[in-house]
């Protein structure tokens, strides 16, 4: 058996798979039953200051290649995560958590990040994907160099913890946006968020599939972009990544960890292969160690030849 352990930012993972923010992500029973079945780590699907409501039904739906949700960051703020999911969660905690945060306005995220850090989440994931109302155009913060670079320095003020700044693939150039969230301080990235938004119809009805009509678009369909965007990011900081979007199987584990990922979120995973697809992407990847001589799976980080 390979040694799977990772180190990500000072923080010990028992194996790189780690539950993307969303997914299964709002309960401690539930977070506890990700790790059961085999993650090493799990991330809180993100908490807004206070409570919102999201986007009406029907807000998801897949195919065999990808899967569409406009589920709205639906939340109920703060208060629960303080009084339920993290006090459960840290009674004999089972694994690392990594707290998943998101506002709309810069001061919003300085004063989540505060109330957050006394919680003692192992890691803060700023979620910069979301539509930014201070921006007339209502792009997402992920979006702009200046701003991912300033929310970064905001939630950087309030808190000593490992502070990761999940980035959005939908700009051409992630790797100058990781590297201005660098120099604010970041110490490390999720990538990516969902891709899009898609579009998808109802060809019957001739309407669109979702309430919302469009959707992020996550599952295998996304992995290419995915590993090149973790390599982008790689190359331009040099910094500890969590690889996410399309990983389904170890085999697609190990590749994005030699684009440049520490650690492998997973969400869409579940959809195709249950919540115990943890433990046999775990498996998988223990297979291609032992079948490739790799005693370590840190030796395959960043090792793509390009
Ligand atoms: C149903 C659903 C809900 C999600 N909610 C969140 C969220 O609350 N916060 C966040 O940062 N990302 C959210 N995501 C994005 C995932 O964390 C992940 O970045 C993306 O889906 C790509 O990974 P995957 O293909 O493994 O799902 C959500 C994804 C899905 C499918």
């Amino acid at each position: 058996m390979a040694n799977l352990e990772i180190n990500f930012c000072g923080v010990k993972f028992g194996n790189p798979t780690v539950l993307a923010s969303g997914v299964l992500g709002v309960t401690a029973a539930s977070l506890r039953n990700v790790v059961r079945n085999g993650a090493g780590g799990v991330t809180t699907k993100s908490i807004w200051l206070t409570e919102h409501p999201g986007h009406k039904n029907p807000t998801m739906f897949g195919t065999e290649h990808y899967f569409m949700n406009a589920v709205g960051l639906s939340d109920a703020g703060f208060e629960k995560a303080e009084t339920e999911t993290f006090p459960e969660y840290m009674k004999k905690k089972p694994a690392p958590i990594i707290a998943n945060i998101v506002a709309y306005k810069l001061a919003e995220f300085g004063v989540l990040a505060e109330k957050i850090d006394k919680l003692n989440p192992d890691i803060i994931e700023v979620n910069i994907s979301c539509p930014n109302v201070e921006d007339e155009f209502g792009k997402p913060f992920a979006c702009s160099v200046v701003d991912a670079a300033g929310v970064t320095k905001v939630v950087r003020a309030m808190t000593k913890k490992p502070l990761i700044v999940k980035l959005s693939p939908n700009v051409s150039n992630i790797g100058e946006i990781a590297k201005a969230c660098a120099s604010e301080g970041a110490d490390g990235f999720c990538a990516i968020n969902t891709v899009g938004p898609g579009l998808a119809i109802d060809i019957d009805l001739r309407m669109p599939i979702l309430a919302n009509k469009v959707g992020g678009v996550s599952g295998p369909a996304i992995k290419p972009i995915a590993v090149k965007c973790v390599h982008d990011v790689y190359k331009a900081t040099g910094l500890p990544i969590i690889g996410t979007g399309g990983v389904t199987t170890g085999r697609d584990a190990i590749e994005i960890m030699m684009a440049g990922a520490r650690l492998v979120g997973m969400g869409t995973m579940v959809y195709y292969r249950e919540v115990s697809g943890f433990k046999k992407v775990v498996k998988e990847m223990n297979e291609w160690c032992e079948a490739n001589g790799v005693k370590n799976i840190e030796e395959i980080i960043g090792c793509v030849k390009m």
